[in-house]
C-alpha cells in the first residue's frame, strides 16, 4: 500500500443524491431497508449486486467491480449472519466468510478512494458481561459470548480496518453497531433466524395448527433490545451525513425487554391463545444486551418506531410472504 495521499475533510450535511452509492447486501434485512430509505430520500444512482452476481469473497471480482463502478458512498451490509444455532455450529464459516467479505470490500473501496464508507457490525462485539447499557468504550475489555465469538472477532477486525484507514489514509470512514434488528425481509428459517423472527414463526405456526403449547429455548429471563430495521436504515443515512469519528457508534433504542415479555407480545400480536413453556436445558445466550445510545443521540438521531407497531407490520409482512421466505 502506498503512503497516505488522499486525506479528506468531512463536511457534515446532505450527501449528493446523484452520486453512485453502493449498498453491499441490498437484498438482506438491513441492506434492503437502506435501499428503500435511500430511494425514498431521492438517491438516483443506487448500485446493488446479489451474491450470485458478485460474490464478495471473490477478491479479483470485487476489485473489478469497484474500478468499474467507482461508488462515492458505500454501506457494507453484506455478511454471513445467523442466530445462536448457526453461529455455534459453523464458527469457521462465520469467521472466514465475514473476514473475506469485509477485507475485499474495504480494500477495494480504499483503492478506489471511496469517500464515505459505513461498516456494519453487531452488538455481539462487546464482552459478554459488559456493564449495561453497553458503551462503545467497552470494546475489547473482556471475554466474548462463546456462542458467537468467531463472528464477533470478524466484526472487530472490520472496525479496526475502518480505524486504520482513517489513521493511515485520512478517509472519513465510519462504523455502526446495531442492536438486534427486525422487520420486513427478516430471516424466518427455523435454524438460521434470530430470536424475534423465530418467535413470530413459532407462534404463528402454533396458532394455525391449533397447538396447545409452544416451547421456547432457555429461561426467558435474558433481556434484549430490538430496533426496527427502517429505523436502522434512517440511522445509517443520518450517520453518513452527520457523524465523523474513529469510534464505532451504537445504534439502538436504549430500552430492552425480557425474552419472556417479547414472547408474550408476539403471542398477543399473532393471536395465539395457548400456553408457553420454557426448555431450561437449552442455552440462554448473553444475559443482557442493551446498548448505550448517547453517542448516537449526540449525533442527533433517535429511534421512532415502537416495538408494538414494528411487530404488527413485521407479522403482516411474514404472513404475506410465508410462501416465499428464505430457508
Ligand atoms: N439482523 C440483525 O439483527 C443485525 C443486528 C446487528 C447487526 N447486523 C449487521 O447488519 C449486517 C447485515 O445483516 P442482515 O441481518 O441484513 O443480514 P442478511 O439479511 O442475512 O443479509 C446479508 C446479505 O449479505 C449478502 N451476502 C452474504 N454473503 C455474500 C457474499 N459472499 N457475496 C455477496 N453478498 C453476500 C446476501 O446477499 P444475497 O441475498 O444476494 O445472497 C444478503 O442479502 C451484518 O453486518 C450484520 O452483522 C444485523
Amino acid at each position: 500500500m502506498s503512503a497516505p495521499t488522499s486525506e479528506q475533510t468531512f463536511v457534515p450535511g446532505a450527501l449528493d443524491r446523484s452520486a453512485p452509492f453502493y449498498v453491499a447486501g441490498h437484498r438482506g434485512l438491513v441492506g434492503s431497508a437502506v435501499w428503500r430509505t435511500l430511494e425514498k430520500e431521492g438517491f438516483s444512482h443506487l448500485i446493488g449486486r446479489t451474491s450470485a452476481e458478485l460474490d464478495l469473497k471473490d477478491r479479483a471480482a470485487v476489485f473489478d467491480f469497484f474500478r468499474e463502478q467507482r461508488p462515492r458512498y458505500v454501506v457494507l451490509a453484506a455478511a454471513k449472519v445467523g442466530g445462536i444455532v448457526a453461529n455455534n455450529t459453523y464458527p469457521v464459516d462465520f469467521l472466514s466468510e465475514n473476514l473475506q467479505i469485509q477485507l475485499n470490500v474495504l480494500d477495494a473501496a480504499l483503492e478506489a478512494r471511496t469517500e464515505r464508507v459505513l461498516f456494519l457490525g453487531s452488538s455481539c462485539i462487546y464482552p459478554r458481561l459488559a456493564p449495561q447499557p453497553i458503551v462503545e468504550d467497552s470494546l475489547l475489555t473482556g471475554h466474548l459470548e462463546p456462542t458467537n465469538d468467531a463472528y464477533a472477532i470478524a466484526k472487530i477486525a472490520g472496525i479496526m480496518q475502518i480505524q486504520a484507514v482513517r489513521r493511515q489514509y485520512g478517509l472519513p470512514w465510519i462504523s455502526a453497531m446495531p442492536t438486534n434488528l427486525y422487520g420486513p425481509g427478516d430471516n424466518f428459517s427455523p435454524t438460521g433466524s434470530h430470536v424475534l423472527p423465530a418467535l413470530i414463526r413459532r407462534y404463528d405456526e402454533a396458532r394455525t395448527a391449533g397447538a396447545p403449547s409452544v416451547t421456547n429455548w432457555g429461561t426467558g429471563t435474558p433481556r434484549r433490545e430490538l430496533l426496527h430495521v427502517d429505523d436502522m436504515a434512517a440511522a445509517c443515512l443520518h450517520l453518513l451525513e452527520h457523524y465523523d469519528g474513529p469510534s464505532q457508534v451504537n445504534v439502538g433504542t436504549g430500552t430492552d425487554v425480557t425474552i419472556r415479555e417479547l414472547a408474550e407480545t408476539v403471542a398477543r400480536v399473532v393471536g395465539y391463545e395457548g400456553e408457553t413453556q420454557w426448555d431450561t436445558s437449552k442455552p440462554d445466550g448473553t444475559p443482557q444486551k442493551l446498548l448505550d445510545v448517547s453517542r448516537l443521540a449526540d449525533a442527533g438521531w433517535r429511534a421512532s418506531i415502537s416495538l408494538e407497531d414494528g411487530l404488527r407490520s413485521t407479522v403482516e409482512w411474514y404472513r404475506e410472504n410465508v410462501g416465499a421466505l428464505r430457508t
